[in-house]
């Protein structure tokens, strides 16, 4: 996997190549990141230096043609003439900012390099190698260690730094980015993953021109307006072809991320924690480390490198116990009651949902304190009496009489200002002396800095997850970071990072000593969807908004970077409440499928058709949970920006395909549905998930189905509503993977007329779902 050789380190995954050399000034000097090639004289591949480019500085008098501002470098030194954005900044002991860091020693170690302070990703020593390469500043006595790890099978590469204070006098770092990579330009646009609340990961794209451009955060979380996950893809990249480079960060907090195209073509990438607002003393022997940036690559496109992301995350991100685990189709109260609730109430949800088919009980916001709306009880541990007279204990296990699980909902970050925890401890907030808070959500932040803050939730969270043997934990952040500031700290510019240090110890601390409990993370919905959470959290809550027609964009913007596993996804109710938009229920659930399943509408108006249709979508789900949590996810370039085609293929290619429509047209063109990584010459069947139509969506039209006329607004029709539906068309086909992948032509959408099972009823936000699986005992001919 790593190779040293003649002054050059060879990195090799399953397919891929990252190599880089010791040049005879001993900079490191990037020369090939691509497609997989053997190991080689690399001479071909770098960047020559003939002839002396105008304006620029000469590292060596005696070497004028080495000017570090024309070098891809793997970790540009400061103030010696690379003009381009660097990667650290730190003011050193005699007061300046320039630093030389130069190759003094490496090693190759079998398996990964952890960190003390921050999460990583995990793998076996026979999985990943690591190299550690030491550079010194030997003016300033500062050790730089850059960190690579290789992730063989799954194409990624790791990388951070550690910086080494070996001098007497303190020094202070301003910036420190974990990565930067320089690559020759192909034409790439750079792909983010931008939004606000209810409408994360909308993924935007920019062609990049000689200049800059960033994607960060500065909200204290990772932020649902920049998903710290970029790509660079080729101009010309489709789902499947083309050059694709992603970057994330395994980190919850700010975050930076840089790019920067020289005039002369040379591409420049940094990653690391966001250097607003942010300073770090480092006295002698002291050293900081930086999160770890995961870099993959991939010639064949979106879906090639979106692939590689799930597997690794899927097997090294995650925490271990919940690997390859099936998740639980979850049944959670919030949006069916918000905080207006009893414990009788509850238990007549929890009935419903187990006999649709539910197997965890989530009980949301609203169990404690004096929490019944938003604007009091953060902080307090006290179960509301008033809703659970007999405790929470007593009610988790009547919740479990009825055959579910039990799940809770904490928000262990915040205090309201309203709350016995801030009566008692106003000093836990975080707040600026002095000055009037502004709050978000009429919040607070607890100040995670400081060991009490930090102790007191460790040990009441801890405390109830133990008395009421809870085997699901939602946890929630619903506000951002304002007025930063901690009494314990003398330099306030470590507030942010020493808050993220906080929040993973408090989390290793809950969740390490109960690696049972499956933890969901939530921040406002998809507020902190990061890989840092990832490493506890094996699933995120994705987004407030559970509109399926907003949710092809925000799961669809996710699936560029995370696996489906790791997306929880609910189906709601209709309209919904962020939109006001009506949509089908088959697909909010067939949006929801590509994710982890579960419901959270109120169960008590649902009519005895509706409860069908969700037993049936439950059942559906259990049976292909494998493929839709951890199968092949991939997406399928349309012809029609208003349709969406995913699929998701598991073990002996059992594929699930969704077919989404946003917006329908009259007499539509014919719909092709390709369905790609079947064996060629294998055949298969493919067969459309029964779903039923409601006849309301009908209105008037009713009468073209029904003997006689009837008023659609009449109790007739409502009557018959609740317990008679019309069923989507029925779809079989048959053929090899070959045929399969040049695409399956569906039977018509709906045009005007023929309401019958042979026409597609799909109209706005229709959609359908197919099963793809093998024909046992079928032969090819010729
Ligand atoms: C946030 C979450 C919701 C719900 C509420 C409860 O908004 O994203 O799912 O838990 O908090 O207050």
């Amino acid at each position: 996997m790593i190779t040293f050789l003649q002054n050059v380190f060879y990195l090799q995954t399953k397919n891929t190549s990252y190599w880089f050399q010791i040049t005879k000034h001993g900079h490191l000097e990037q020369i090939y990141y691509g497609p997989k090639l053997p190991i080689q004289d690399p001479t071909a591949l770098i960047y020559k230096r003939t002839a002396q480019t105008g304006s620029t500085i000469a590292y060596d008098a005696a070497d004028i043609y080495y000017a570090l501002d024309e070098l891809p470098l793997e970790y540009s030194p400061t103030g010696v003439g690379d003009y381009r954005f660097l990667p650290s900044e730190i003011q050193m002991a005699d007061g300046s900012f320039v630093s030389d860091f130069l190759y003094d020693r490496h090693e190759i170690i079998d398996g990964v390099i952890s960190l003390q302070s921050l999460p990583t990703a995990k793998a076996t020593v026979d999985e990943s190698q690591s190299l550690r390469i030491e550079l010194i500043d030997a003016l300033h006595h500062v050790r730089y260690e850059l960190f690579y790890t290789v992730f063989f099978e799954t194409n990624v590469i790791t990388r951070k730094v550690r910086v080494v204070n070996l001098g007497a006098t303190p020094i202070t770092i301003h910036k420190i980015m974990s990565s930067q990579l320089d690559l020759p330009n192909r034409n790439y646009q750079l792909h983010t993953f931008n939004g606000t609340w209810a409408k994360e990961t909308h993924q935007q794209i920019k062609d990049i021109q000689i200049g800059e451009y960033s994607n960060s955060s500065t909200t204290g979380d990772s932020s649902n307006r920049a998903n710290p996950g970029i790509l660079l893809g080729e101009k010309s990249a489709t789902e499947n072809q083309g050059w694709v480079y992603g970057m994330n960060l395994v980190y919850s907090g700010n975050h930076y991320s840089h790019i920067e195209l020289s005039p002369h073509g040379l591409l420049r990438t940094s990653m690391g924690i966001n250097p607003q607002q942010f300073q770090w003393a480092l006295s002698a022997n002291e050293f900081f480390e930086t999160p770890e940036v995961c870099l993959s690559f991939s010639a064949n496109g979106f879906n090639g490198l979106s692939g590689n992301f799930h597997h690794f995350i899927n097997h090294h991100i995650i925490p271990q116990h919940f690997q390859e685990k099936l998740r639980p189709v979850v049944y959670n109260n919030w949006e069916a009651t918000f905080m207006d609730f009893n414990q009788a109430k509850l238990l007549k949800l929890a009935k419903q949902a187990k006999n649709l088919g539910a197997e965890t009980f989530v009980l949301d916001d609203g169990w404690f304190g004096t929490r019944n709306d938003d604007t009091q009880g953060l902080g307090d541990y006290a179960v509301n009496r008033k809703k659970f007279p007999q405790g929470l204990k007593s009610f988790a296990d009547k919740l479990r009489s009825t055959g579910l699980e039990f799940g809770l909902w904490f928000e262990p970050e915040m205090v309201n200002p309203n709350s016995q925890l801030y009566k008692e401890h106003p000093e836990f907030a975080v707040q600026l002396p002095g000055k009037n808070s502004v709050l978000g959500r009429n919040q607070l932040v607890l100040d995670l800095c400081q060991k009490e803050v930090r102790t007191y939730i460790i040990e009441n969270v801890g405390k109830i997850l133990d008395e009421t043997g809870a085997t699901f934990v939602k946890w929630d952040m619903n506000r951002h970071i304002a007025e930063a500031f901690s009494a314990t700290l003398t330099n306030q510019g470590e507030f942010y990072h020493r808050y993220m240090m906080g929040l993973y110890e408090v989390l290793s601390q809950i969740f390490g000593p109960r690696p049972e409990i499956l933890l969901e993370s939530c921040s406002s919905g998809g507020n902190r969807f990061d890989l840092g959470m990832l490493c506890f959290s094996p699933q995120i809550w994705a987004s407030d908004d559970t509109d399926p027609i907003e949710r092809l964009e925000i799961q669809g913007g996710l699936s560029y970077l995370y696996p489906p596993s790791t997306i929880s996804c609910h189906v709601s109710a209709s309209p919904h409440q962020q939109t006001l938009r009506a949509t089908p229920l088959s697909s909010r659930f067939n949006v929801a499928s590509f994710g982890v399943l579960g419901y959270e509408l109120d169960l008590n108006l649902l009519t005895p058709e509706e409860r069908k249709e969700i037993k049936e979508q439950i059942t559906f789900y259990k049976k292909y949970r494998a493929t839709l949590q951890f199968g092949k996810f991939s997406r399928t370039d349309t012809l029609k920006s208003t349709q969406k085609i995913w699929q998701a293929q598991g073990t002996d290619q059992e594929t699930v395909a969704g077919f989404f429509q946003t917006k329908t047209q009259a007499s539509p063109s014919y719909d092709l549905l390709p369905v790609s990584g079947l064996a060629e010459n294998t055949f298969y069947k493919m067969t459309s998930k029964p779903q039923r139509i409601f006849i309301q969506q009908f209105g008037e039209l009713i009468k073209h189905v029904t003997p006689v006329k009837l008023n659609p607004h009449g109790l007739v029709i409502n009557t018959i509503a609740k317990h008679y539906s019309l069923t989507d068309a029925k779809e079989e086909y048959f053929g090899t993977g070959g045929l399969f992948a040049s695409g399956v032509l569906l039977k018509n959408q709906f045009m005007g007329s023929n309401y019958n099972d042979q026409t597609r009823l799909l109209g706005d936000f229709g959609s359908t779902l197919y099963v793809v699986s093998k024909e046992e005992g079928k032969e090819v001919g010729q």
